[in-house]
Formats: structure tokens, sequence, C-alpha cells
């Protein structure tokens, strides 16, 4: 019997914080489990957002770069998120800056991509939520991903940040998929603001069709509650966002 194909890895990553990478990261993995596609969501930020995100504790300790380079104890160090079913995360928080200390003596960036090699067969999809430096840790998740998305919020003004993670981007793998991911304004999205100023792409790479709203209140609260923006704010223009912005990336990565 043909293997299935190995599942792709999306990286959400920008040199910017607190512009909805981590936002981004979770309801895409959540989407695309509640899709059937069992994926994993690989929280590589010191401070465990995504894993808090999906309900999970962060992690304290038991991390190493040994775990985090061998394929199977990687796979033995994921959890099931509480929902949907067919989300699983390895989780981060403080424990990962043992693997980023590790890794700066080391000076090899395929750490994670060997890490994830069962990974990649178990899952139908693995969303990474990388950390904000371009660290050792951000560098081996470069180097091990397919695609690259990146949020872009009209307000943050991070062209350069943006340009600068494609090139981090780049600089690890000649052949990157590298996607913006709008995020618009309710009005926006809803069609009763002006659309005339359309924005173009900061530099070379393609901006998805499908658009996530800016809605503070709902991240924030599903956030808090543990849960995908889809399960605690069903129905929402938010969770919509996230149904659209799931097809189109099944349709583009997987
Ligand atoms: N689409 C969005 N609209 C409005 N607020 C958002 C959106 N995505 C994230 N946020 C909020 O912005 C803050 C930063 O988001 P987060 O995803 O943690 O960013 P990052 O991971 O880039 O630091 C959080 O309070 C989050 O709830
Ligand atoms: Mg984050």
């Amino acid at each position: 019997m043909a293997e299935p194909p190995l599942a792709p890895v999306i990286v959400v990553g920008c040199t910017k914080g607190g512009i909805g990478r981590t936002a981004l990261a979770v309801n895409l993995a959540a989407m695309l489990a509640l899709a059937g596609k069992r994926t994993l969501l690989v929280d590589l930020d010191g401070k465990g957002d995504a894993t808090a995100s999906v309900g999970l504790p962060r992690s304290r300790r038991g991390k190493s770069l040994a775990r985090y380079s061998e394929p199977w104890s990687f796979l033995k160090d994921t959890f099931n998120a509480p929902r949907p079913p067919g989300l699983d995360v390895w989780p981060g928080g403080p424990a990962i800056e043992r693997i980023q200390a590790e890794l700066a003596e080391s000076g090899d960036a395929h750490h994670l991509d060997r890490g994830l090699e069962q990974a990649r067969r178990r899952y139908r999809a693995i969303v990474i939520d990388a950390p904000s430096d371009l660290g050792p840790v951000a560098r081996t998740a470069l180097a091990s991903g397919d695609c690259l998305l990146i949020p872009m919020s009209p307000a943050a003004h991070h062209e350069e940040a943006v340009n600068e993670t494609i090139r981090a981007a780049l600089a690890e793998k000649e052949r990157f998929a590298v996607y913006g991911v709008r995020i618009e304004s309710r009005a926006r999205l809803q069609g009763d603001e002006d659309q005339s100023d359309e924005r173009e792409p900061v530099a070379g790479f393609d901006l998805l069709d499908s658009t996530i709203c800016f809605d503070p209140d709902t991240f924030e609260a599903a956030a808090q509650q543990g849960l995908p923006v889809f399960e605690a704010a069903p129905g929402s223009l938010a969770a919509r966002c996230f149904l659209e912005l799931g097809r189109e990336v099944m349709r583009l990565v997987l």
C-alpha cells in the first residue's frame, strides 16, 4: 500500500509580537482538526500562550534538545487538546528555554526537522506557533517548515518585521511558500467600509483570499476559556473567518 503523504509543516511567524500569531496558529490548527485532519499544534514560544489557549498547562520542565530532535520522544511529549477531537499539542512554555540554550551551542538548525519525522506521518497537518525572536528555536521552526503564514494587521505597521521574517525563512530554505493573512476590521469585512485603498503586498509573497476579523473581545475570551473561537463563540464572524481560512489552507497546503 502506498505511504500516505507526509503532513506539511505550517509555521505561523513574524518577528513582531502581539500581532495575532498565536490566535492564528491555535484557531487554524483547531479548524483543521475539526475538518477531520488530525493536526499537531507545536508551541515553540516560551510564553506558552498557544498551549494555554487550548486549555493545557504550559510546559515548565522535562524538555531537552535530545527529546526535541528524536522523533519518538517528540511524539511522546504531545498531549490531546480538550477540544476539538483530533487536535494534539506539543506544549510550549518556560521549558523551551533549555532547548534554546542547547541549540545555541549546537549551531544546527535541523533538530526539529528530524524531531518531526514521525509526527509528519502520524498527522495530516502540523502547525507551529513560532517565537518572535529569530533565535535558534525560531530557526529550527523555519528550517522544518513548508509554508509560512504571517498575520498582516493594517494597524501593526510591521512591514520591516514581515520582510525580516521572510528573509530568515528563505535563508533556511530556498523554496518556502509564504502567505500573508490579513486581519481586517469587521466593517471592512462586512463591506460597510470603503474598500478603495486595497493594500499591496509588502514583498514577494501572496495574500490569502480569506481574512481574519479584528475582534479583540472574541479572541481574548476564547483564549481565556482555553477554546478555539468556533467553540467559544460559534456563529461569530471570527469563527466564520476561520472556517474560510481553514478551507483555503487545506486547498493550498494539505
Ligand atoms: N484577529 C484578532 N482581532 C483582535 N484581537 C486579536 C486578534 N488576534 C489576536 N488578538 C489579540 O491580540 C493579542 C495578541 O494576540 P496573540 O495571538 O497573542 O499575538 P502574538 O502571538 O503575535 O503575540 C491578544 O490579546 C489576542 O487576544
Ligand atoms: Mg504568541
